[in-house]
């Protein structure tokens, strides 16, 4: 249909064709190049919802952002009310110009005008317009309303045997294997590797397998691997053990003061990844990531305290931690935590290094470093620095209700043009973003009910696009919870991108587990539910047997409470029940887990999967009341490698 097979060649003409059996109105404007102008629009019908447009573009140069502004029907022209385009087709044989377009369902905030084509050819820093003012009709069907979330498939209820014995502390168990995987992933036996350094996967040339090529040093994965660490080293009560853990956790600081320093910096301190050498990986990629300084931040302000807790010298804390500004060589805190107040602002590429705009989740790890950072810098004495951070942190904060939409009822991932049709705005980076990002003061916490109403509606999204969603049980007939990808949209597969190539992930499912855990753990302290409106489907789905009702709040003791505390616990053990059914034998995790086969996929041994179900595996324990959890797996110790 593209090409103009069908278009006019009068400005303006509207042709009525049936798209999957409904009248749609194609109103073309042209149907050849132009010659006054760099994009211009060819065509567009807005009908049963879904919004359709082509573009003229002109090849001026590779990289090339090509987005449709409009005016949606509470007449906002906001940063989300923004279509990117996508590559279609080249035109003629000259090379001179493409076919940019979507197909995109916008309802929910619908559509009423066109506004303008922004189109930026980012490798010669021009940017061309086109002006278009053109009020839209819908045609076709009416749009679909949102889907109401589906009715529970299951009502697991609380603790069950399978998963403790999964966690246990035991030998052969999966935390055990995850605890050995991840320390081998920490100053990786490979020759050059810098100290403090974390491989993000052991695939890559240096392995049996080569690709994906995971074998760096991301600043990300690097600071969560070192969170978890820092966690085991703050649980250890053998000796031995918490100087292994303290002796990384100091090699980190350095590392991460050597990755600051680098030369050859593109963006600052966003610069996400680096050689196992820990110098500066400078080819193309999606840069800053402006996470990374927040969580290397605060991994190091959790251990500073840890470490002054248990008597260490304030002195070292200044020298090796915090004091960048006479230590810029080993020293890492200050500068990053000023870098994140004075770039949180700064749109930059997300946790999965797609695309460049103002995530949910990187402000909420920013959020969470600079509150923290605040507090930190006073005990540093530095209560010039503690003032930026906190006017920094109220300025952030400031924006989170942005994420809200309304009209949807979930915190979107990003605020700004949407990823190439990913035009669901879910996405399990907001889970990540209250797991890394909640500074535990109320703000977007885990039983925050938009947090659990956006839970709901990511979790249940992926039933209908992954296939091993229609294995509801395992072979003793427990409840396995929704296998978890990063949105349902996702075309990666773990080596190369394709259709309906998204997977579930390990830790992407082991997040909803974590996250039903210490939801469950956050009632067992405030002592007491309030359900609302927004988050009513939420208990309907994660606890229908409690039957909680809007506008009602629930003691902590009363027979509702314990059912709705409950029905999260069953669905933690359900979730990670998941993450357990589709483990292999040898307990090795990858990055995913096919979407057909349930069998492992993408990058081998990935650092972050053994992270993430360390971190389930503490909440989980926390919930329990079992304090002796965390220390006896910490007082394992390091046996091999490092
Ligand atoms: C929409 O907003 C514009 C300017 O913001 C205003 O001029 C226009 O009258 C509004 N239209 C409607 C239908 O409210
Ligand atoms: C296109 O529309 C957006 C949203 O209203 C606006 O911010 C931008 O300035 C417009 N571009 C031009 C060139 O008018
Ligand atoms: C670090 O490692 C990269 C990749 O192996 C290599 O290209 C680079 O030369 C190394 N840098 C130094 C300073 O050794
Ligand atoms: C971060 O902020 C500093 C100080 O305002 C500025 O010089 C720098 O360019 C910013 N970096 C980025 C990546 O935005
Ligand atoms: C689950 O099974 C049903 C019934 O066989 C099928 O219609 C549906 O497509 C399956 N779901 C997925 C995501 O494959
Ligand atoms: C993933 O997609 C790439 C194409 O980009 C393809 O070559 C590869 O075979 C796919 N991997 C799997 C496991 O399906």
């Amino acid at each position: 249909m593209r090409g103009g097979s069908w278009s006019g060649w009068l400005a303006g003409l509207s042709v009525l064709g049936r798209v999957f059996g409904q009248d749609c109105e194609v109103h073309t404007l042209r149907n050849s190049v132009p010659t006054n102008r760099k994009v211009a629009l060819q065509s567009y019908s807005y009908c049963g919802g879904t919004l359709d447009v082509t573009v003229y573009t002109a090849n001026v140069n590779y990289n090339k952002i090509v987005e449709l502004y409009y005016t949606n029907r509470q007449n906002e022209s906001t940063p989300l009310a923004v279509v990117s385009l996508n590559y279609q087709s080249s035109i003629g044989t000259d090379g001179k110009w493409e076919y940019w377009g979507a197909n995109t369902p916008v309802y929910t905030d619908g559509i009423t005008e066109l506004l303008n084509l922004t189109y930026q050819a980012t490798d010669i820093g021009q940017t061309y317009h086109q002006i278009l003012n053109i009020e839209v009709e819908p045609s076709g069907k009416p749009e679909p309303t949102l889907p109401k979330p589906p009715a529970p498939y299951a009502r697991p209820q609380g603790f069950s045997n399978d998963i403790t014995k999964f966690l246990a502390v035991d030998d052969g168990s999966e935390a055990e294997i995850a605890f050995t995987n991840m320390f081998a992933n920490i100053n990786p036996a490979i020759d050059g590797a810098a100290k403090g350094i974390v491989v993000a996967a052991r695939s890559g040339p240096s392995y049996p397998q080569k690709i994906p090529d995971y074998e760096y040093n991301w600043v990300r994965d690097e600071s969560l691997t070192m969170n978890v660490v820092e966690t085991l080293y703050a649980a250890a009560t053998n000796k031995k053990a918490k100087a292994q853990y303290e002796k990384i956790l100091f090699q980190y600081a350095t590392a991460r003061a050597t990755e600051q320093t680098d030369p050859n910096l593109q963006t600052g301190l966003g610069e996400p990844k680096f050689y196992l050498n820990n110098t500066i990986f400078t080819g193309p990629w999606g840069r800053p990531q402006n996470d990374g300084p927040a969580t290397a931040a605060t991994t190091l302000i959790d251990f500073a305290n840890d470490y002054l807790a248990k008597g260490g010298s304030m002195q070292t804390v200044k020298q090796q931690i915090y004091d960048s500004t006479n230590n810029p060589a080993r020293a890492p805190v200050q500068k990053d935590l000023l870098f994140v107040a004075s770039n949180w602002t700064t749109p930059s590429f997300d946790l999965w290094e797609e695309e460049s705009s103002d995530h949910f989740y990187t402000r909420m790890v920013q959020r969470r470093a600079l509150v923290l950072g605040a507090d930190f810098a006073t005990k540093m004495g530095d209560s010039s620095t503690a003032s930026t951070l906190s006017s920094a942190a109220d300025a952030l904060t400031a924006t989170l209700s942005q994420f809200w939409d309304p009209n949807r009822r979930i915190l979107l991932y990003e605020y700004g043009p949407v990823l190439k049709d990913k035009s669901s705005y879910l996405d399990t980076a907001v889970i990540l973003g209250i797991i890394h990002g909640y500074a535990h003061d109320g703000v977007y916490g885990y039983t925050n009910g938009q947090v659990q109403a956006t839970a709901l509606r990511i979790a249940t999204s992926f039933i209908d696009v992954y296939p091993i969603a229609n294995d509801t049980s395992d072979s003793s007939g427990k409840v396995l919870g929704v296998p978890i990808g990063r949105y349902p949209e996702d075309v990666y597969n773990g080596t190369g991108t394709e259709i309906g190539g998204g997977n579930p992930w390990y830790l992407c499912t082991a997040a909803f587990a974590q996250y039903m855990y210490a939801t469950a753990d956050e009632y067992s302290t405030t002592r007491s539910i309030s359900v609302t409106k927004v988050s009513k489907p939420f208990w309907d789905y994660f606890a229908p047997q409690a039957k909680l009702q809007a506008g009602k709040t629930y003691k902590s003791g009363n027979k509702q409470f314990l059912q709705a505390i409950s029905g999260l616990t069953g669905w933690g053990e359900a979730f990670m029940r998941t993450v357990k059914h589709y483990t292999p034998s040898d307990g090795r995790l990858a990055e995913e887990i096919d979407r057909d086969s349930g069998a492992p996929q993408g990058a081998a041994d990935l650092t972050w999967s053994y992270a993430s179900v360390l971190t389930a595996a503490f909440a989980r324990a926390a919930l329990r009341g079992e304090d002796g959890y965390m220390s006896d797996l910490a007082n394992l110790g390091i046996k091999a490698n490092s």
